[in-house]
């Protein structure tokens, strides 16, 4: 093959740029390249061609999206970035807007291709080559010129998802495989490095998908795995290091374990200069408070103030009862008691916060519609007085525990389901009420005693109880209740971009409901919430 690859390294200073084209998969790609250990971030696909460049990004992957390229005001590329000589790989969507932008052709055939279909190989091809440079055995035969021959082990199910087809290439541009109704189902032009292919290989349901990905970057574009966690902890200190100087920093613990990792790479950074703030807002989880307070004074001897604001949330929340506002408030109250206690911390002029790359684009990027905000995103109230320190905004939530592993976290830390900033407050629907959170707290412990019992607490994304705050009618004891609804939730899931909800074994759910029922004085029925996301949200508000 013609290429040589550069020695480029694909860290933060060379991202691998996804452009998004408004599928849910431009995610899934970031977080596979990564898992390739090759720094990416997502982009919109109205960045121009000098932003791009501007970026120097290491290569260039355009995601699937659910528009027709003929369709009017269907998302497009500026063209300008085929000209940057830049490793570019279209996907779906993406490599039918190639093939169009390039003088291709893409048809509707009116037929179109969902779920798994077998590939084969036509063309000798570096997308479809091995890793190491070496040639294949289909390559090789390839090579040979027997073509029937070399594919005869070259079938490979791939997951389809279009309805237009590329039907003739763009010049320079060789046909590299097909499938029973895609003639085109990749494309390369090897000397300008652009690739396509219109099978989806960052899905579980693509075997060979990773590997494809791989080669097109590390042979395709020359990159090297060189993003590791290690790598990433190096590049954060020292940027925080940069940003806080010889300030101060506070950081809000909340039990979770993003802003326990968030803390822990500050201190890392600066020492003493951070001081943990630990607000009790009366809406955590059971015990919580004693718990984080034990981990960080304890075993980490990072500074700590506690500070129990509960009844300042509670009476802030009084009446309010729809979910936006009562994010707001938690949000904003959330930023004012940290003023007062940073005010304590003479001078603190940062504050860390775990945020997280999906919390990010979920609060409202350029392609993705705001469903949340976030409480430690778009919650924040716009003057507040500190600057942020966010050490964590472009990782994902594994790669946020593989950073906590590596910091000596403990485990039950690391492990910790994720938690909503704004807690029960999110969990208790309608008005929250310091009653209704103690209810609640009761029940969410025993949901998740059970889940740790039965082994499940690593398959499950997340488990708890919601309170929807409606009363129904039972019998006990041959006395009539009227007591409230606890909800059980667990779903599983791998970034919370989406969710199913878990299968939990019967017996579990029945073991649950019956020590709910005769553990929390004025619970008298359980349901289990069986809805995925989407269309549902993994918290009900
Ligand atoms: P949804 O409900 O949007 O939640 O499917 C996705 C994930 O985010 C968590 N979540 C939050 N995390 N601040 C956070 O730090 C928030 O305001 C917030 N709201 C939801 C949720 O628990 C799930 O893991």
């Amino acid at each position: 093959m013609t290429i040589t690859p550069n020695t480029a390294t694909a860290g933060r200073d060379h991202p691998v740029l996804v452009v998004d084209f408004g599928a849910q998969y431009a995610q899934l790609i970031a977080r596979r390249v990564r898992e390739a250990r090759v720094y990416s971030e997502i982009v919109p696909h109205s960045i121009s061609a000098d932003e791009i460049a501007d970026r120097q990004p290491g290569a260039v992957i355009f995601s699937g999206g659910p528009k027709s390229v003929h369709v009017e005001g269907s998302p497009r590329i500026d063209p300008g970035v085929y000209r940057l000589g830049i490793p570019i790989l279209g996907i779906c969507y993406g490599a039918q807007l190639i093939a169009a932008q390039l003088g291709g052709k893409v048809s509707c055939t009116g037929i179109g291709e969902y779920g798994r279909t077998a590939l084969s190989l036509k063309a000798p091809s570096l997308l479809f080559g091995s890793d190491n440079g070496e040639t294949t055995a289909a390559e090789s035969r390839l090579a040979a010129g027997t073509l029937a021959e070399a594919c005869e082990d070259a079938d490979h199910p791939v997951w389809m998802s279009h309805f237009d087809s590329i039907a003739t290439p763009p010049d320079g541009f060789a046909i590299t495989a097909s499938t029973p109704q895609a003639p085109v189902a990749a494309l390369e032009n090897p000397v300008r490095r652009i690739f396509g292919v219109q099978f989806h290989p960052e899905v579980a349901h693509t075997p060979g998908g990773q590997a494809v990905l791989e080669r097109f970057l590390y042979r395709c574009a020359g990159l090297a795995p060189s993003w590791t966690t290690e790598c990433f902890i190096d590049e954060a200190v020292a940027a925080i290091g940069a940003q806080i100087g010889d300030g101060r920093a506070v950081c809000g613990l909340s039990g979770g374990v993003d802003s326990a990792v968030a803390a822990a790479l500050v201190h890392r950074a600066v020492g003493h200069q951070l001081t943990c703030v630990f607000v009790d807002t009366g809406l955590m989880r059971h015990d919580e408070g004693r718990q984080v307070i034990d981990a960080f004074r304890r075993s980490q001897g990072i500074e700590l103030i506690a500070v129990d604001a509960a009844s300042r949330f509670f009476d802030a929340l009084a009446g309010v009862v729809d979910p936006e506002k009562k994010r707001k408030i938690i949000g904003e109250r959330f930023i004012r008691v940290f003023e007062e206690a940073a005010n304590q911390v003479n001078g603190a002029a940062y504050l860390v916060q775990g945020t997280l790359y999906p919390d990010v684009i979920e609060s409202g990027s350029d392609s993705a519609a705001k469903i949340k905000s976030h409480h430690n995103v778009g919650g924040i109230p716009e003057e507040m007085d500190f600057e942020l320190v966010e050490p964590l905004r472009d990782l994902f939530k594994d790669e946020v525990r593989a950073v906590g592993r590596e910091l000596g976290l403990p485990d039950e830390i690391v492990w910790r389901q994720p938690f909503p900033g704004p807690g029960l407050g999110v969990r208790v629907i309608g008005e929250v009420t310091p009653a209704k959170a103690a209810l609640l707290a009761q029940a969410d412990a025993i949901v998740r005693a059970e889940i740790a019992a039965a082994g499940l607490e690593r398959e499950v994304w997340q488990a708890f109880a919601v309170l929807p705050d409606i009363r129904t009618v039972g019998v006990m004891g041959d006395e009539r209740t009227y007591g409230q609804l606890a909800v059980v939730r667990a779903v599983t899931s791998e970034d919370a971009m989406t969710a199913d909800w878990a299968r939990l074994p019967h017996e579990l759910l029945e073991k649950m409901s019956n020590r709910i029922i005769n553990e929390v004085d004025g619970i008298n029925r359980v349901a289990y919430d069986i809805t995925s996301k989407p269309p549902g949200t993994i918290e009900w508000e």
